[in-house]
This record gives C-alpha cells, structure tokens and sequence, in this order.
C-alpha cells in the first residue's frame, strides 16, 4: 500500500505526488531537507530539528513556515500513515518557475514536500561495526543540510564497496564526519568530536550526546581527532537519528578496543536509551 505524503498542501498517495521537472530541487538541488526520529508518536528532539531546518533555510534565503505548521505536518504523517515510530523526512526547495536560470527570475513559492518511514525504536546496543577511511570530497558547508548528497553517495558508495557501513572522512590530517553519521573518539579517558563548523552537519544527536556526556561528567573536547590518532583510539563510535550511538570495532585493517564495544560508549548509548525513556514517559 502506497504510503500517504503531503506535497504543496496535498496530501496525495506517494505514487501520485508529483513535482514541475522545472523544481530547482530536480535541476539545481536547490533545496534542505530534515529528518526528525518519532517514538511511540512524540518527536525526539524536535525543538532542535526543527531551529536546524530554520538555519538550513536562512543560509539559502529560502523563507521557512512557523513550528507550528511543521508540528502539525508531523501530526497528521503519523496520522494519516498510522505510524507511531518512525522517521519524519521534510524536504523544501526553492520552486519551480517555466524555464531553467541558475538565479530565479521571479519570486518562487517553495516546494514542501513531508513523508514518514517507520523505523522500530530499539533499546539494544548494536554490535560494532566496520567503517573505511575516505577522503572528504564534498564542499565547504557541509553545515547546511542541503538536498545536493552527490559527494556523500559517492563516499557511501564507496563504503558499501569496501564492506563498511560507513565512510570515516577526513581532510588532510582531520577526521570530519561520516555520509550520514558524526563521528566520536575516546582516548585515555576523554571524548573527543570535530568541532561543529562548517566541515561537519551539527547532528542533533552529536549535540544530545555531548550533554549526556557532560552530565556523566564525562570529559569532553570538541576538537578534532587525527589520521595519525587512528591506531591509537580506544574506542569509536558514529552517531545519527536513526543509528543513535553506533559502537564501531574497525577501520579498515585496523581494529578499535578488541573489536569490542568500550566503556564509555556503552555508558553513553545507555545514557541515550535512559534519556528516549524518560522523555517517553513524560506527559506531554
Ligand atoms: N543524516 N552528518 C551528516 C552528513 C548527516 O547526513 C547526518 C544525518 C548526520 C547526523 O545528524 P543527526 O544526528 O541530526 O541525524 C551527520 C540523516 C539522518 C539523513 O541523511 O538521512
């Protein structure tokens, strides 16, 4: 059965939405998009999705809707697709217009686009996983998520290739981020994460686990983790809204902490376990 999407005020079958093939989403990717992870029908995080998707938008100077437009799309998805855990996917590009210009010769009306997926929430910690060292090929603003993935599938590609679940990208020395994921080092005690510039998305789970980490006491430094600091790591993990916190056990040939999952990221992946429940539980 064809899921239900909302698309410029519709809502429509996801076989019968339909975009202009003149959307600069489709010619340009000009656009944003958002994901925002859904538990038993309450929006985890959403405050900060939704002041990212806002920035995102800002940095095109595409006008974004009030809160409380996108709450009420999360609302009615969860609704009409009778999902209560899941994952929400908002897309806005500029428009469309009658003919391809790289800058638009009139005022456009963005194009809103919003579906779910479900996603089981899981309370387990995932086995460690294998990552590969990758160049960063992608752009400079990497702190907007844009629709424009081109570098981010290569890499996954690239990834998949090699037998990974995720690229580990770096520039020059520098490790920045995964494809779809943050990155978090441990050594001798102390957390390390690339600072949120723009070389990295600011994941909203990245800054969830920097607090969980902060209220453990946990010490913390947002400063990048090197190439050469690689073999040296005692443990890595990757964060993102619907890995949550990922143990990993190898790069490439190299392997982290036995293969195993560590401490920290066992205490902090129970940490984000407790928070989800605590934040289910609260009356809304
Ligand atoms: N991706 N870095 C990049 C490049 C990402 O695309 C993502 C998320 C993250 C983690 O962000 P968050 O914790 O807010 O999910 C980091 C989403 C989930 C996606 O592309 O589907």
């Amino acid at each position: 059965m064809s899921s239900t999407v909302y698309l410029n005020g519709d809502w429509l079958a996801a076989d019968q939405a339909k975009v202009s093939v003149f959307d600069r989403g489709f010619l340009f990717a000009d656009g944003i998009y958002e994901v925002v992870p859904v538990y038993s029908g309450k929006p985890f995080l959403l405050e900060q999705h939704l002041a990212r998707l806002h920035r995102s938008l800002a940095a095109l100077n595409i006008p974004s809707r009030e809160d409380a437009f996108w709450q009420s799309l999360i609302a009615q998805l969860l609704r009409q697709n009778a999902i209560t855990d899941g994952l929400i996917y908002f897309q806005v590009t500029r428009g469309a217009e009658a003919q391809r210009s790289h800058l638009p010769q009139t005022e456009l009306n963005p194009t809103i686009f919003a579906s779910v997926s479900p996603m089981p929430v899981h309370w387990d910690i995932p086995t460690p996983a294998k990552v590969t060292l990758c160049e960063d090929i992608r752009w400079l603003r990497c702190d907007i998520k844009s629709i424009s993935l081109l570098g981010n599938i290569m890499l996954k590609q690239v990834a998949q290739q090699r037998g990974a679940l995720e690229p580990l990208l770096h520039r020059d020395d520098m490790i920045t981020e995964g494809a779809s994921s943050n990155y978090f080092a441990v050594k001798h005690g102390i957390l390390y994460t690339a600072p949120a510039d723009h070389l990295i998305l600011p994941g909203i789970t990245r800054m969830w686990v920097l607090e969980l980490a902060r209220q453990l006491g946990l010490e913390v430094r947002e400063e990048p983790f090197s190439v050469s600091d690689l073999e040296q790591l005692d443990e890595l993990f990757l964060t993102s809204s619907s890995r949550e916190v990922q143990p990993i056990g190898q790069i490439d040939d190299i392997i982290i902490g036995a293969g195993r999952c560590g401490a920290v990221t066992q205490q902090l992946a129970e940490a984000f376990h407790a928070s989800k429940q605590a934040y289910l539980s609260k009356e809304s």
